[in-house]
């Protein structure tokens, strides 16, 4: 029978997700089949067991049901304990329900493949939701000289700053506590603000000499955060880059596969 994995979301009808892992399996000749399912929004777990239960081997998690998948994993992987959530579930043989998140793989990956500054780099993340959580561990474990997080709400970057401390150079403030503190060398936009065409407060001298303008988000036109960032010679990359290097390593850890993603990036940018 051939291997079944989902993604469960709500909405889900959006998710590029069944097209990106048709062509993994395609290029790696693994028989699979992948599908977009809506989860009710009071019972993810039901809809797991239902998916397991036909045949279900694995599912990616996406907004709003991460935090649910974290809790109802058997085992966490240290990555997934420490975001605080997961996009990767995968049944071993002996039917132990495993938790993992690629969220900050994908986003470093990508970044390595746009040649980002970040080992050594002064690192500004922008945002201290779920999103942001779920990259930190890696982004520190490329040993930029600083990571700075900002946020509209200065006392949630400072607690997420705090959580991370033992892992790295991180501090957390308020928007208004950028200005004067120097240039970054990279800017991740992970606030949701995009989402609403909003900018968060920056000042105009927030990029270093070959900066770099990274935002979680992407769309067929830029971000109202890239534009401006470009405005201010910031060089930028949106976030379609890491949704597919997110699900090459979900693909990996359920296949034991690695795709080669220079192919489907190409692919999904036309078709935005
Ligand atoms: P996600 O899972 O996408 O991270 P979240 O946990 O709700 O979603 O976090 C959203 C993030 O975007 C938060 O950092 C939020 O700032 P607050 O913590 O102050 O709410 C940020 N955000 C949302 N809309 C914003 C806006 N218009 N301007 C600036 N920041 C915004």
């Amino acid at each position: 029978m051939t291997d079944r994995y989902c993604v469960f979301g709500h909405p889900v009808g959006h998710s590029k997700s069944p097209q990106i892992h048709a062509a993994f399996a395609a290029q790696t000749g693994q028989a699979l089949s992948y599908q977009a399912t809506e989860a009710p929004l009071d019972d993810f777990a039901g809809a797991w067991h239902a998916f397991a239960a036909a045949g279900g081997r694995g599912a990616n998690v996406t907004v709003p049901f991460k935090e649910q998948a974290w809790r109802l994993a058997d085992v966490l992987s240290p990555r997934a304990r420490r975001a605080g959530a997961v996009n990767t579930l995968s049944l071993d043989a002996a039917g132990k329900l495993h938790g993992d998140t690629t969220d900050g793989v994908g986003l470093v990956n990508d970044l390595r493949a746009h040649a980002a500054p970040l080992e050594g780099a002064r690192v500004l993340v922008l945002g201290a939701g779920g999103a942001v959580r779920g990259v930190l561990e890696l982004l520190l474990a490329a040993e930029p000289a600083s990571l700075t997080i900002a946020n509209r709400t200065a006392g949630k970057a400072e607690a997420l700053a705090a959580d991370f401390r033992d892992l790295g150079e991180i501090r957390g403030g308020g928007f208004e506590t950028l200005t004067g503190r120097g240039r970054y060398d990279l800017v991740i936009n992970g606030t949701s603000a995009s989402l609403a065409g909003d900018l968060p407060p920056l000042p105009d001298a927030l990029f270093a000499q070959g900066g770099l303008a990274y935002d979680m988000m992407y769309g067929a036109e830029p971000t109202v955060f890239l534009r401006w960032a470009a405005e201010r010679g910031a060089r930028s990359v949106d976030g379609l880059g890491m949704l597919i290097e997110q699900a090459a390593e979900s693909f990996w850890l359920w296949r034991g596969v690695r795709p080669d993603t220079a192919a489907v990036r190409e692919r999904l940018r036309r078709a935005l």
